[in-house]
């Protein structure tokens, strides 16, 4: 008898499970925003069966449910192969939030892997050490103006969009696709000064283990008020528990790159379409890198 795979659906978490005989011996997980970026997690394989039969089929079931997104898996040193050969690329722009962890390093954590130290920069870097933040300012805000919330009641999806496009640049975005991905995010925080939407951020997330945080975004004409660090904050306070990852892109590394942010080190991305080699370096390590210590 075959290994025989079912795909389900658990509330939002898209699940796959295999069975030999009946019995459950492997599954993995994943949340997405139903358009543009998805969480893997939970890959387990039952001892006596191969992890890289299974364990890849359970993972290339799941990039066929999430075609055309990006698709973001942290994981441990034993299973970066499993993930780049199936295409997924390691990341150099992923961090996590470990401002809930304790100072101190456990044990486990130091001996997992991980994390590259804090501040960590590798030899090609995209960043500058000291960017004109707020250069396009228009407004000023104390503290005491800023207001936070945790929901979208309220919300115009016209005016997120145009933060977004106008955060984000290149181009313009789809006002009903910025609504979707808002709303099938589980958590959101999202920033006004006086009214008017100065920035935002939201999360996918299981709601109990694993979380991705996305859309990062301050007006311009608000950057550089430390709106989107507090955005981080309140956003991450909400997700206090779990494992609190997000994927940025080379331009804001340096913004993630201190104190309450670790640099992943086992994180991968599969992205829905191929970048020419040398953008891909500024995101990703060549295919097979692996750190002296990986070997
Ligand atoms: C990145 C972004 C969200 C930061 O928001 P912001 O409100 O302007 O930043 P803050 O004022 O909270 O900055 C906090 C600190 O980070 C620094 N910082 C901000 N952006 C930075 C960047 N791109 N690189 C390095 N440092 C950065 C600030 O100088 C500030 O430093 P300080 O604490 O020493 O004063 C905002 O610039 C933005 O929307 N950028 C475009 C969209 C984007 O790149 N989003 C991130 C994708 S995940």
């Amino acid at each position: 008898m075959g290994i025989k795979y079912i795909s389900s659906l658990n509330e939002h978490i898209l699940v796959e499970t295999a069975f030999d005989e009946g019995r459950e011996i492997g599954g993995a997980q994943a949340i997405s925003d139903g358009y543009d970026w998805s969480l893997m997690f939970g890959l387990n394989v039952a001892d006596g069966y191969s992890e890289e039969q299974i364990g890849s089929e359970l993972v290339r079931r799941l990039l066929d449910r999430l075609s055309g997104q990006h698709v973001f898996v942290c994981t441990d040193a034993e299973h970066l192969s499993l993930y780049e050969e199936l295409g997924f690329l390691r990341s150099k722009t992923s961090f996590t939030y470990t401002a809930h962890e304790p100072e101190e390093e456990t044990a486990w954590q130091k001996a997992s892997g991980y994390y590259l130290p804090e501040g960590y920069r590798f030899e090609y870097e995209f960043y500058n050490e000291k960017p004109v933040i707020g250069a396009a300012r228009t407004h000023t805000a104390s503290e005491g103006d800023v207001v936070y919330t945790d929901t979208l009641d309220g919300v115009d999806y016209n005016e997120l969009n145009t933060v977004l496009s106008a955060a984000f640049g290149g181009h313009e975005r789809d006002p009903k696709v910025s609504e979707d991905v808002f709303r099938h995010s589980q958590y959101v925080s999202l920033a006004y000064v006086n009214g008017r939407l100065a920035g935002m951020a939201r999360a996918v997330s299981d709601k109990v283990s694993h979380a991705l945080i996305l859309n990062v975004a301050v007006d311009p004409s608000y950057q550089g008020l430390h709106i989107g660090w507090n955005i981080i904050v309140h956003l991450s306070e909400q997700l206090k528990g779990q494992n609190i990852f997000l994927n940025t892109h080379p331009g804001a590394v340096g913004f993630y790159n201190r104190k309450g942010f670790r640099r992943n080190k086992t994180a991968l991305v599969h992205n829905p379409a191929s970048m020419p080699d040398d953008i891909s370096r500024k995101f990703h390590l060549p295919k097979g890198y692996r750190f002296p210590d990986e070997y």
